[in-house]
């Protein structure tokens, strides 16, 4: 049975609906993200998993359990904001016995759960110090332990890595993870990052103006996105109009050029447009743009990002990038070039609304 269970979720202020019939069962010891452009409902969600907000409409249980009469301080959550939202006048141990103080624990318990906590984030050394007396990502590694204290059922982290430089981003989310899977603990994490959600997630629900638009697993959301929205917000693509030539074997054009789809439009008649998706990354540079599966164009313009060069090419109009590898051993395509684009009809992605 699932463990955390939001069933027709809805949230509205005032006349305006915020979240929109919200439905998404995790499993015990899960880790999802919830993914999503700003404003989108992600942390309404996450409030009202935690309590501080209730649905307008649904219900929430946890292992079995309706949420609906709790407050939040009778719930077993534990929460991360973005924000330090660290009690600035006490110490790391302090702050993290806060929550095991409130509840009348023992002290001889409070201090070796301290210990405990202090140990998993490595961060033993620093239990006298006071927030400001730490860099934002030892903060945000102090609420993680403060949050986790306590023994939550469910941890609902909100942007926790946001306010953090680049750099600490990656290292402090790998470190989340690796927690996570070493307590084994149902975890909420709300992102907009892509690439956050993608790297350390079970699923992502990509949510879209209060909807889920995608629940999956990273690699399905990228490589399967179910809708424009979803393929447009997560990675970078090319999104093509193609008109259909001939639906019953699947071959359309883009510019002047045919091309075969693997998936079938059968639906479709001659002459419809229809939105095909291709990743940067998706195929290579060819000799020739013989054969099903590849698309000759001249090149606009060629990028150095680093390890990759993207290179911008116009195929009757429609301008496609894609990527490949640096190799300082061979010169990129250069403005004005003709080059040709091959690439397998799987990577070739019909977008439906
Ligand atoms: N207490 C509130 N009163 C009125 N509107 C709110 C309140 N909280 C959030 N909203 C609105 O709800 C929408 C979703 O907000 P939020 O859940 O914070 O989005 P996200 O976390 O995805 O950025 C936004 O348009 C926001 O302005
Ligand atoms: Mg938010």
């Amino acid at each position: 049975m699932s463990f955390l269970t939001l069933s027709n979720i809805q949230k509205s202020f005032g006349p305006v609906q915020v979240v929109k019939d919200f439905n998404m069962t995790i499993e015990k010891g899960e880790f999802v993200s919830f993914l999503g452009p700003s404003g989108c409902g992600k942390t309404t969600v996450l409030r009202m998993i935690a309590g501080f907000e209730s649905p307008s409409g649904g219900t929430i249980a946890i292992d079995g359990k309706s949420q609906q009469n709790l407050k939040p301080n009778q719930r077993n959550i534990g929460m991360v904001f973005q924000a330090y939202a660290l009690f600035p006048n006490m110490n790391v141990a302090d702050n993290v016995a806060f929550g095991l103080k409130i509840a009348g624990r023992p002290k001889a318990e409070i201090d070796a759960r301290v210990k405990e906590m202090l140990s998993l984030i490595h961060l033993d050394h620093l239990a006298e110090r006071y927030p400001f007396q730490m860099s934002g990502g030892q903060q945000q590694r102090v609420a993680l332990a403060r949050a986790l204290a306590p023994k939550p059922q469910v941890l609902l982290l909100d942007e926790p890595l946001s306010a953090l430089d680049a750099k600490i981003r990656v290292s402090l989310r790998e470190e989340i993870r690796m927690i996570q899977q070493q307590l084994g603990i149902t975890t909420v994490f709300v992102t907009h990052d892509q690439e956050e959600a993608l790297s350390i997630s079970d699923r992502i629900v990509v949510m879209n103006a209060g909807r889920a638009d995608q629940i999956g697993k990273p690699a399905e959301i990228y490589n399967r996105p179910a809708t424009r929205f979803v393929a447009n917000f997560v990675g970078t693509l090319n999104l093509i109009e193609a008109k259909v030539v001939d639906p019953a074997a699947n071959r359309v054009t883009i510019g002047d050029q045919g091309v075969t789809l693997r998936e079938s439009i059968g639906g479709a008649k001659a002459g419809d447009t229809l939105s095909l998706a291709l990743r940067p990354e998706s195929g290579s540079i060819a000799p020739d743009a013989k054969g099903d599966t590849a698309l000759s164009g001249k090149v606009v313009s060629s990028n150095f990002l680093g390890s990759v060069i993207r290179t911008r090419m116009d195929v009757g109009g429609h301008v496609i990038s894609f990527d490949m590898f640096n190799n300082p051993g061979i010169a990129p395509p250069s403005a004005g070039q003709t080059v040709a684009l091959k690439f397998t009809a799987s990577e070739l992605l019909v977008i439906r609304d």
